[in-house]
């Protein structure tokens, strides 16, 4: 589904404190107008700027300022968190974008935005010297890389007849922003995706384990974005990071895993997790005294979990990834041998990218050994780009 109309769809529209609040009545209204059911959420500093009487007239609901002005609901956040398809910030302050990203819940529309699964837009405004902050431009960093997405702000005149960037942009520019960001929300609904994610642990005692440095990070990010864009994902994982809107099943081993993978019936399969190659082949029970001297380990293959669905008698369109420390040249050769429909190569070595990192530098590799570098891009990037690749495969069948 491509629907970039925002027809019949729930939008939560939050309205922090700046003059520019009175261009959200406007946006409220076309909304409104182009058939979406809005609702709004306004911080007290809010409320010095435009009334809650005037949204209330144009939306037909009382804007919600508070957490503990709605009787009827015990947990008034979780509520409205819930309820939209979408969440439009305008005008988010300085104040509010700093807040959604260092996860402070301070008052009903910081609170809504952190409980909310739902894709947010956000449209700054505030003076040039806050926009141009060290401390503001970290934010943005932050909210671009949680998968949040900015649109604007412009340059133009500012409150008090100072003119430079900071100024919000016009609602006709958000709405496009709405629309955009719907449109890719749902183009995988209803999809039945599997992702895995997590380095695995191969145990040597009950203690100790063989591992690896993946972090579960680029995992997590594919699940959630898969997620949000509509599908129904399970996420079977070693990592206890947060998957928001996935099914998570959470293994340790590589033997785990391929169980858990092996229920699993789906359309796209994502193997972003680390799997050991090999694992000891006889784990002591007990614990491995050091008084015995070095013990030796004898190692046995581990089983191929991608190998495994891809073998299905009606396999689904698989993606793998290949973390490598030498030239893409070797995943080109893993992509054709294990005949993925897509390949994410990445250089664990490269600055800023592979494990722990909230970057990644990866080369799309389609199942003709084609490769498509990329520039250095957040994981949140490279999971769209890779569901936008994987919906066109889709489409196409
Ligand atoms: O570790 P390697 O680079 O060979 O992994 C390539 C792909 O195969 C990855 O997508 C990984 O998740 C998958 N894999 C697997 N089971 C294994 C080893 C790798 O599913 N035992």
């Amino acid at each position: 589904m491509t629907d970039t109309s925002v027809s019949g769809r729930r939008i939560l529209l939050g309205v922090s404190g700046g003059v520019a609040a009175y261009k959200s009545v406007y946006l409220a209204r076309r909304l409104g107008d182009a058939g979406a059911e809005v609702r709004v959420v306004m911080t007290e500093t809010a409320t010095q700027f435009v009334g809650t009487q005037t949204f209330a007239a144009v939306t037909g609901v009382e804007p919600v300022v508070s957490l503990f002005d709605d009787a009827r609901s015990v947990s008034p956040h979780t509520d409205l968190a819930r309820w939209p398809e979408l969440v439009v910030v305008a005008p988010a302050t300085a104040a509010t974008l700093s807040r959604l990203a260092h996860g402070l819940s301070e008052d009903a529309l910081s609170a809504t935005l952190l409980a909310t699964t739902a894709p947010i837009v956000l449209a700054p405004a505030m003076h040039t010297e806050m926009w141009d902050h060290p401390a503001t431009q970290r934010s943005v960093s932050l909210l671009v890389a949680d998968g949040h997405e900015l649109v604007g702000p412009d340059e133009g005149h500012l409150a008090g007849g100072d003119v430079g960037a900071g100024r919000m942009v016009e609602p006709e520019q958000i709405v496009a922003a709405i629309e955009q960001s719907l449109a890719a929300g749902f183009d995988l609904a209803g999809v039945d995706v599997l992702v895995t994610a997590g380095g695995t642990r191969e145990a040597i005692d009950p203690v100790r384990y063989l591992g690896n440095r993946s972090s579960g990070k680029m995992g997590h990010t594919v699940a959630t974005v898969a997620a949000r864009r509509g599908a129904n994902v399970t996420l079977v994982t070693t990592s206890s990071l947060p998957a928001p809107g996935c099914e998570v099943v959470k293994v340790e081993s590589a033997q785990e895993m391929a169980k858990a993978v092996s229920a699993v019936s789906c359309e796209v399969a994502v193997m972003a997790a680390a799997v050991a190659d090999f694992r000891p082949a006889n784990a002591s029970d007990d614990k491995l005294a050091r008084t015995e001297g070095p013990p030796k380990i004898v190692l046995e293959p581990t089983p191929d979990i991608l190998s495994s669905v891809v073998a299905r008698e009606d396999p689904p369109l698989v993606v793998g990834f290949a973390a490598e420390t030498g030239g893409v040249e070797r995943a080109v050769e893993k992509a054709k041998r294990k005949k993925v429909d897509l390949m994410v190569y990445n250089d664990v070595t490269a600055a800023g990218s592979g494990f722990g990192t909230d970057t990644n530098q990866v080369v799309f590799i389609d199942a003709d050994g084609g490769t498509r570098p990329q520039e250095l891009m957040s994981k949140t990037e490279v999971a769209q780009m890779l569901w936008t690749d994987v919906h066109h495969m889709l489409v196409q069948d």
